[in-house]
């Protein structure tokens, strides 16, 4: 290879920015193998319906991010159940932003390529790779390079298309950032106590307990609600459908297991209690969807219950053969759902981290570190399964009030 020529800084500073360009390609081995304007007649009407095209692609992205931001700041998120005021709304409010988001990032992504394809000059460069790090020429010729890419672009002289892209690239990256506000929030921040704890990260649906209420272990029979024809016509009442029965130890097989979710007694619409007229199928719902509530209740066989191993503290927390453990992985929270009853093992299926249901949920192989919470059961006077305490640590992922 040849040898590089020196240039010194007074050379350097007396040549113009295309002199400095074109070295930085020869230094830099590159050949261009083909080049050709897209206009090179000026005032070309191709021009100028090139830009108009771009410019309606920045258009469209710039309403989009807008429509985004608006939408995700004044339209009305916050949920309605069937037959609600204000459902119709609501329901436009994902659709919206989806296909706000589309626009605003769709057309920037449009308006780049079509820039590209239809104002940028056509060229084919090759380059011979060097190794080692640059020297000053080459530094001050890359510089340079850039200020002619820029020239080449023509964008500094389409300046409404240059601050639409400025205006389109920053509001898409808004509408791409705004929404992660939305997932800061201040973990001690407590509200009401409720079906799904009081906000905090260390209560759940079966807090409840703690106050007074008497939780069963709800059993989720998969009734959907649905319309309801009666004197008024067909409406979206759920009344009579009870989403969350309770249960007996019985209705449970040895080696099984089933999902249960907290249901307040105040919430209890099944068998002796089952009032038709009754609406409670929204509020077993937000049990369901609490995020910390659902719970794996679990009946050991006879004679693997005989061998199992309880925590200190938690010696009493079983029911016989029946073991509650929270469903959410103490890895990075997933619904650990999988139990392989010849094992007794508890499988997360995101990252296949395995507990050991005879030994207080403890984990025995993958990223997760910590036992899963065990809830403390038993059975009431009429023989149904109850919560005979809230969990005695945070349900999910490890974090720092977290005792093992
Ligand atoms: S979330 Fe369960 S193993 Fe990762």
């Amino acid at each position: 290879m040849s040898e590089k020529k020196k240039y010194s800084p007074q050379e350097l500073n007396s040549m113009s920015n295309d002199e400095l360009a074109r070295l930085g390609t020869e230094l830099d081995g590159v050949t261009v193998a083909y080049r050709k304007e897209r206009f090179p007649v000026e005032n070309d009407p191709a021009s100028k319906r090139a830009s108009v095209s771009v410019g309606v692609f920045l258009g469209l992205s710039i309403i989009g991010a807008l429509g985004f931001l608006l939408v995700y700041l004044f339209w009305p998120w916050q949920y309605k159940g069937h037959g609600a005021d204000g459902l119709w709304m609501y329901t436009f409010y994902t659709p919206l932003l989806g296909v706000c988001a589309a626009l605003a990032i769709g057309g920037l992504g449009l308006a780049v390529v079509t820039y590209v394809k239809k104002i940028i000059p056509e060229e084919i460069s090759v380059q011979r790779r060097h190794d080692g790090p640059s020297d000053e020429v080459d530094r001050r010729t890359m510089t340079a390079l850039l200020n002619d890419s820029w020239n080449t672009s023509t964008l500094g002289r389409r300046k409404v298309l240059a601050g639409m892209l400025g205006a389109s690239g920053v509001l898409a990256g808004l509408s791409v950032i705004f929404p992660v506000f939305s997932m800061i929030k201040n973990p001690w921040k407590k509200g009401p106590l409720g079906i799904q704890g009081d906000g905090t990260l260390w209560t759940s649906g079966w807090t409840l307990h703690s106050k007074g209420v008497k939780v069963y272990l709800g059993r989720d029979t998969g009734a959907i609600a649905d319309f309801h024809d009666s004197e008024i016509g067909r409406h979206a009442k759920t009344e009579g459908i009870s989403r969350l029965v309770r249960m007996r130890p019985e209705d449970l097989d040895a080696g099984s297991m089933e999902t249960v979710f907290p249901l307040p007694a105040d919430l209890v619409n099944d068998r002796d209690k089952h009032d038709k007229a009754r609406d409670v199928y929204e509020e077993h719902m937000h049990s369901i969807h609490g995020p910390r509530n659902a719970v794996m209740l679990i009946r050991l066989r006879h004679k693997d219950a005989q061998e199992a191993v309880e925590r200190q503290g938690q010696e009493d927390f079983h029911y016989g053969d029946y073991y509650a453990y929270s469903k959410i992985c103490t890895h990075i929270g997933c619904p650990t759902s999988l139990y392989e009853a010849q094992t007794n093992r508890i499988l997360c299926p995101c990252h296949q981290s395995q507990f050991d249901a005879k030994m207080y949920g403890k984990p025995l192989f993958g990223p997760a570190a910590r036992a899963l919470p065990q809830l403390p059961i038993e059975v009431d006077e009429e023989g149904y399964l109850v919560a005979k305490g809230d969990f005695i640590e945070p349900v999910g992922p490890a974090f720092w009030e977290r005792r093992s």
